[in-house]
C-alpha cells in the first residue's frame, strides 16, 4: 500500500496525529517537501512532541523514516530534533534515511527570509525558517545539497559555498543594509562536521522507495502544510515555496504510484500568516475557536486566524490532491457552539460558485461566502468512540460535509490522542 496524507486547507489540520496513528501499518514514513516550517504535534499519553523536519511516524517503532529529495534541511534543527527524541527514549538516529539530493537551508537563507519579512510592505507572514530562499536557490541551481557535504572535501565545499552565496551576501548587505559576512572555509567545515555528527544514512531515496514498493512494502508520504499553501495550487503569493499537495510526492520523492490519498479536513478553518480567508471570523467566534482548538502556531507560536468550514475550497483541494478518503479532525472543538456555520458556495456579482473560479487573492478577497447554519450539539464528544454514539446534530454536520465534498469520511478525530478516533 502506498498512501499519502495531505492537508486540504492552509495546514495545521492535525496531520501529525493521523500519521502517528496510521504509521503502524507502514514500513516507511516519508517527508517529501517543506522543511522546518512545519510543526507536527504528536501527543502520546502525557508526552507531547513537535516534529519540524523528521516525519511524525517516527514514534512508531517499526517505521523507518525518510527525508526525501524535496525537503529543505536545516542541519541544526535536525540535530536538535534527533537529540530531543532520543532523550525522550525514542531510538531515532539509526532509523532516519536522508536523500543525497535534499537541499540544505543555509544561514544566509534564514537571514534573507527574516529581512524580507521585516522590511517588505507586502508581507507573506512566513515562518522565517529560510524555506523560500532555499527553494529559490534550488531552482536557480545555486543550492548546497547533502551530497555536497558527503562527496566534496572541505576546501571544495568552501569554494562552492563562496560561489553560490555571492549574490545573497550582496543582497543582504546592499539591498537590506544588513551587516553580514562569513568565512566560507569555516562554514564549509562546520556544515560537514554537523552532518557527520548526525550519523544518519544517506541514500538514493527515490531508488530505495521504488524498490521497496516493488517488494510489497508499505509506504506513507507525510505532506506538510496543505493544498491551499501549495506553490502552484494555493492562494499564491500567500503560499509556501513547495508542492504541498499530492503533486509534490512525484518531484519530492520520485514516486508516482499512489494507492490512496487521505485528505485531512479540520472541522473548521484556520490560517497562519497573510492572505485571503473567505470564512474568517475576526470576532468572538474566531476567538472561541482559537481558544478551544488551541490554535497557536506549533513552529512560531503565532495565533492562528480562525473561521468556519469552507466547502468550496475543500471541493477544490480534494479534487486537486486526488483525495479518496477524508480524516475529519478536531470535531470536539465545535462542541460548545450554539450554532455552527458552513460556507456552501461563493457569490460574486450575482454569480454563484460551488468551486472558486480562481485561487487568485483578488477573487478570493471579493467573493461573499454563503452559509448554511447547523444547530450545535452542546455536549462533550471526546470520549465517543463510535459514529453511532455521536449526538444527532454532529452526525448531521458530518454527513452534510461528506455529501457536499463528495468524498467519504473514513475517520473522525475527537481529541488529540491516538485513542480519540472514530473509524467509520
Ligand atoms: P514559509 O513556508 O515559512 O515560507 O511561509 C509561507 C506561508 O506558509 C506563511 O503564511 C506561513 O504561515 C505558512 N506556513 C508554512 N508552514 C506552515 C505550517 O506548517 N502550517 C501552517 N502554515 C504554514
Amino acid at each position: 500500500m502506498v498512501s499519502a496524507v495531505i492537508g486540504t486547507q492552509w495546514g495545521d489540520e492535525g496531520k501529525a496525529k493521523v500519521i502517528d496513528l496510521l504509521a503502524c501499518k507502514y514500513d516507511y514514513v516519508v517527508r517529501y517537501q517543506g522543511g522546518a516550517n512545519a510543526g507536527h504535534t504528536v501527543v502520546i499519553g502525557n508526552k507531547k512532541f513537535i516534529f519540524h523536519l523528521l516525519p511524525s511516524g517516527l514514534m512508531n517503532p517499526n517505521a523507518t523514516v525518510v527525508i526525501a529529495n524535496g525537503v529543505v534541511v536545516d542541519l541544526q534543527q535536525l540535530e536538535e530534533e534527533i537529540e530531543s527524541l532520543e532523550a525522550l527514549g525514542f531510538p531515532t538516529r539509526s532509523r532516519v534515511i536522508i536523500s543525497d539530493k535534499a537541499h540544505i537551508v543555509m544561514e544566509y537563507h534564514k537571514i534573507i527570509d527574516q529581512l524580507r519579512e521585516s522590511l517588505s510592505p507586502k508581507k507573506i507572514g512566513t515562518t522565517a525558517r529560510g524555506i523560500g530562499p532555499c527553494y529559490e536557490d534550488k531552482i536557480a541551481r545555486k543550492g548546497i545539497k547533502i551530497c555536497d557535504l558527503v562527496n566534496l572535501s572541505a576546501s571544495q565545499l568552501a569554494e562552492k559555498i563562496k560561489l553560490v552565496s555571492q549574490e545573497k551576501v550582496f543582497l543582504i548587505k546592499n539591498l537590506y543594509n544588513y551587516d553580514y559576512d562569513f568565512d566560507p572555509v569555516k562554514l564549509a567545515q562546520e556544515c560537514k562536521e554537523k552532518f557527520e555528527k548526525l550519523g544518519i544514512r544517506v541514500e538514493n531515496t527515490e531508488i530505495l522507495l521504488n524498490e521497496e514498493i516493488k517488494r510489497g512494502k508499505n509506504i506513507l508520504f507525510e505532506g506538510a502544510q496543505g493544498v491551499l499553501l501549495d506553490i502552484d495550487f494555493g492562494t499564491y503569493p500567500y503560499v509556501t515555496s513547495s508542492n504541498a499537495s499530492t503533486n509534490g510526492v512525484g518531484s519530492g520523492a520520485g514516486v508516482t504510484r499512489l494507492d490512496n490519498v487521505i485528505g485531512i479536513v479540520k472541522a473548521y478553518t484556520t490560517r497562519v500568516g497573510e492572505g485571503p480567508f473567505p470564512t474568517e471570523q475576526d470576532n468572538e467566534i474566531g476567538e472561541k475557536l482559537r481558544a478551544r482548538g488551541d490554535e497557536f502556531g506549533a513552529t512560531t507560536g503565532r495565533p492562528r486566524r480562525c473561521g468556519w468550514l469552507d466547502i468550496p475550497l475543500l471541493r477544490y483541494s480534494t479534487i486537486v490532491a486526488n483525495v479518496n478518503e477524508i480524516f475529519l479532525t478536531k470535531l470536539d472543538v465545535l462542541s460548545e457552539f450554539e450554532e455552527i456555520k458552513v460556507c456552501v458556495e461563493y457569490e460574486l456579482n450575482g454569480e454563484k460558485m460551488r468551486i472558486p473560479r480562481s485561487m487568485d487573492p483578488v477573487t478570493l478577497y471579493s467573493i461573499k461566502p454563503v452559509y448554511k447554519t447547523f444547530k450545535g450539539w452542546k455536549t462533550k464528544i471526546s470520549g465517543v468512540r463510535t459514529f453511532r454514539e455521536l449526538p444527532s446534530e454532529a452526525k448531521e454536520y458530518i454527513k452534510f460535509i461528506e455529501s457536499e465534498i463528495g468524498v467519504p469520511i473514513k475517520y473522525i478525530s475527537v481529541g488529540p490522542s491516538r485513542e480519540q478516533t472514530i473509524v467509520l
